[in-house]
């Protein structure tokens, strides 16, 4: 992100960072809005069921560039922090997650820079989500500039999941016993076998659905 020249107090400088970072989880917001009332109009129904965002704090983007051995610098936290700003979309259904992620993808404006499915494949931990991290452009008076949001799309039991298996986290200070791990794992399984039959019993209810609107 190019900062504007004329200025060299940093605090300035990190105003207009999170304020570009701000637009841009709003345009992403303003995106996924517009996909899910279209969706509606569309299918009857709406895939997502709540949006959540957040930008990084400067005291976790600086943790994080400490772990990764970079210097607390403003260019720094801009090259290396790729989840300054994020946001959470959960959904009904895994499918939904695909739908979601496809749509995005296929905006012309938004570039795709990375995709981590831990759908597919689950971190040791359990945890399932699909990560996608993107640019889309931010309009100042002055420019454009590219800017990154990490985008993590997950159902509503797999969010249930995670966010206990975070608060645990923080609580043992990532040390948790190994009975509890296991647990978690035990219940990462069965959030995926919920997952699988929601699905499919919501498949069968369309199914139903549309044989009833032939009939008529
Ligand atoms: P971070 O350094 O944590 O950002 O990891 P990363 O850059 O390798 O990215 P990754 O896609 O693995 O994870 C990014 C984010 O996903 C984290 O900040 C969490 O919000 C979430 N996440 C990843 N792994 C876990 C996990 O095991 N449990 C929970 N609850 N959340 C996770
Ligand atoms: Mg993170």
């Amino acid at each position: 992100m190019e900062l504007r020249a004329e200025r060299d107090s940093d605090v300035d400088n990190w105003k207009e960072v999170t304020l570009v970072y701000n637009s841009a989880l709003k345009q992403i917001s303003t995106k996924l809005e517009i996909l899910n009332d279209e969706f509606g109009h569309v299918h009857s129904y709406n895939p997502i069921e709540h949006i959540k965002s957040r930008i990084k704090t400067s005291e976790s983007i600086v943790k994080k560039l400490r772990k990764h051995g970079h210097e607390s610098t403003i260019q720094n936290m801009v090259r290396y922090v790729n989840d300054i700003a994020g946001i959470r979309v959960i959904c009904s259904f895994t499918s939904d997650i695909y739908q979601i992620a496809d749509m995005i993808g296929n905006q012309s404006d938004i570039k795709v820079i990375s995709v981590k499915d831990y759908i597919v494949y689950p971190k040791p931990s359990g945890y399932k989500s699909y990560h996608m991290l993107v640019t889309v452009p931010v309009y100042l008076s002055d420019r454009i500039v590219d800017t990154k949001v990490e985008i993590q799309i997950r159902t509503v039991a797999m969010d249930f999941w995670a966010s206990l298996e975070h608060k645990i986290n923080y609580k043992f200070e990532g040390n948790a016993p190994a009975y509890i791990k296991n647990e978690l794992i035990e219940c990462s399984k069965m959030v995926s076998e919920l997952d699988r039959r929601m699905l499919s019993l919501n498949e069968e209810i369309l199914m139903i659905n549309e044989e009833q609107k032939r009939c008529v």
